[in-house]
């Protein structure tokens, strides 16, 4: 049995409840809260931004309190969507949700805190391409927002990374792919960056695809016979599991000899999640994070007519991939399910005219997040929903430098929630949601876990799961640090269950 920590961390007592009840601006009242120590009947009282009582019947201070009625419903943590790209130069194109869609879909599924990619083009510093995100997202943001900061061209980057660490960034990003668009890096530089963050007690993010052998596969599969038996197929084809895993194992090695702290992103393979299992074992720094559409998506879908929808890098793999990743959710190798948000619309998709390698590669995904991790996950008994929590809150809060303002309902937080129904189902109907793409991957699946309510910095932004916030009110969130040096150990953010 869980304890219920809040009345133990939680600064409410006896008579100074009544005191500190006066001057709630809003009552969550009558849900089953999510907390850090387990879910149970509870109100939430909200003082301005945060929360700042959780206890039982809370007093309404007058006409003055803004009582949000839960009962029946579950209160969760606002949830952060730690791997997102908005309004992204990619593929020839520009991706379709911006700051107003994006955020918008993210807040209908309880997102209150994306990261998006600050990415330099060419003759970019570091800076110019964070000063180039801010002012994507300035004015449009309905949810808190902060940026990984990629690093493109090593040689030219390098001395920078100190400055952004000052500026409040903390965590970095390479690509081990993507040649043609002029991210790529090489061992050197995955090596050089690992080494800083070991340095400054920041994190790497790495895109883990074997480059060179990738190329190999494409180029042999590349031509106008096996296009036109195979089509989008080709794109799986063409990306064995050993694509992703050679290329985990390698950055794995880099950072177990340098000591610097790793983050796989997107990870797709039951054999990338069996590297990173033995490489914590080992006590190697390195944590990994999922993405919604591997756990419940597999490459059958690329048969059909408009499989080259579903192309993303990495593409969505086979089913006992899919139960290796609900396993690493449970054991503790995924730390974090996130979407890598990379909106395409059809008209977008359809530039690949038959070519499998000019397909736009992203998927939709904010506003789906927490109803397919909540349906597929909690509704089908995989994980608790205290664990769903973990993955989409405390660990992606707490791993990212954002905890505790973020990732929890506890006293001091921010007051960032959801409030969802346990049962009431919503059919994914592309032409109803918030996201600028004009398909989506779980087209008519009925998902329960769409957020009624979400709540960001106290503030109502979706009511009766209609989006009532305004664009532009959305922060930028320093940071300080990230990784393991911001959460006491791997094991705090792997809990078996
Ligand atoms: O297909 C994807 N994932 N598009 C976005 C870029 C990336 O690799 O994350
Ligand atoms: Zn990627
Ligand atoms: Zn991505």
């Amino acid at each position: 049995m869980r304890h219920f920590l809040p009345w133990r961390q939680g600064l409410l007592t006896g008579p100074k409840l009544a005191e500190v009840a006066m001057r709630f601006d809003k009552i969550i009242a009558g849900g089953t809260v999510v907390t850090p120590g387990g879910a149970q009947k509870a109100d939430i009282g909200i003082s301005g931004e945060k929360i700042a009582a959780i206890g039982s019947n809370l007093v309404a201070g007058g006409n003055s309190t803004h009582v949000i009625d839960a009962g029946g419903h579950i209160v969760i943590p606002g949830v952060l969507d730690v791997h997102v790209h908005l309004a992204l130069p990619f593929c020839g194109t520009v991706s379709a949700d911006d700051y107003v869609t994006g955020t918008r879909a993210g807040a209908r599924g309880g997102v209150t805190t994306l990261i998006d990619f600050a990415i330099p083009y060419e003759g970019d510093s570091l800076g110019d391409a964070a000063d180039n995100w801010h002012e994507k997202a300035r004015g449009k943001s309905l949810i808190d927002y902060t940026f990984h900061i990629c690093i493109t061209r090593w040689d030219e980057h390098k001395d920078q990374i100190k400055g952004m660490i000052e500026r409040g960034f903390s965590t970095f990003k390479e690509f081990m792919i993507y040649e043609s668009e002029g991210w790529q890096s090489d061992d050197r530089a995955l090596f050089g960056t690992l080494e800083k963050m070991k340095e400054f007690g920041t994190m790497l993010l790495v895109h883990a695809e074997s480059a060179r052998v990738l190329d190999e596969l494409i180029e042999r599969h590349h031509t106008l016979e096996l296009m036109e038996e195979y089509g989008a197929m080709l794109h799986p084809m063409t990306r064995p599991n050993f694509i992703e895993a050679e290329a985990i194992q390698r950055a794995v090695m880099w950072s177990e000899i340098t000591g610097g702290q790793l983050y796989i992103v997107h990870m797709s393979t039951g054999e990338g999640a069996d590297i990173v299992k033995d490489a914590q074992m080992r006590g190697v720094p390195v944590l990994a994070e999922t993405c919604a559409q591997y756990l419940v998506l597999d490459d059958s879908v690329f048969e059909r007519e408009d499989g080259h929808l579903f192309a993303c890098c990495p593409q969505v793999k086979k089913q006992k991939d899919i139960q290796r990743l609900w396993k690493g959710m449970r054991s503790g190798e995924v730390s974090v399910v996130s979407t890598d948000t990379c909106t395409f619309s059809r008209k977008q998709k359809a530039m690949w005219e038959g070519d499998f390698t000019r397909i736009p590669m992203g998927l939709p995904g904010l506003e789906t997040l927490l109803p397919i991790l909540y349906t597929h996950g909690v509704r089908y008994g995989r994980i608790s929903i205290e664990e769903m929590c973990r993955k989409l809150s405390t660990n992606p809060a707490q791993i990212m430098g954002l905890y505790p303002r973020k990732g929890a309902i506890q006293v001091g937080a921010d007051a960032d929630m959801a409030i969802i129904h346990p049962t009431h189902e919503i059919k994914v109907d592309p032409a109803a949601m918030e996201t600028n793409a004009d398909w989506s991957p779980y087209d008519g699946w009925s998902l329960a876990g769409f957020a009624r309510t979400t709540l960001s910095r106290g503030e109502v932004i979706v009511n009766d799961y209609k989006i009532v916030g305004e664009p532009g009110r959305g922060q930028w969130l320093p940071r300080k640090t990230a990784g393991l040096a911001a959460v006491e150990s791997v094991s705090s953010v792997n809990s078996e269950i």
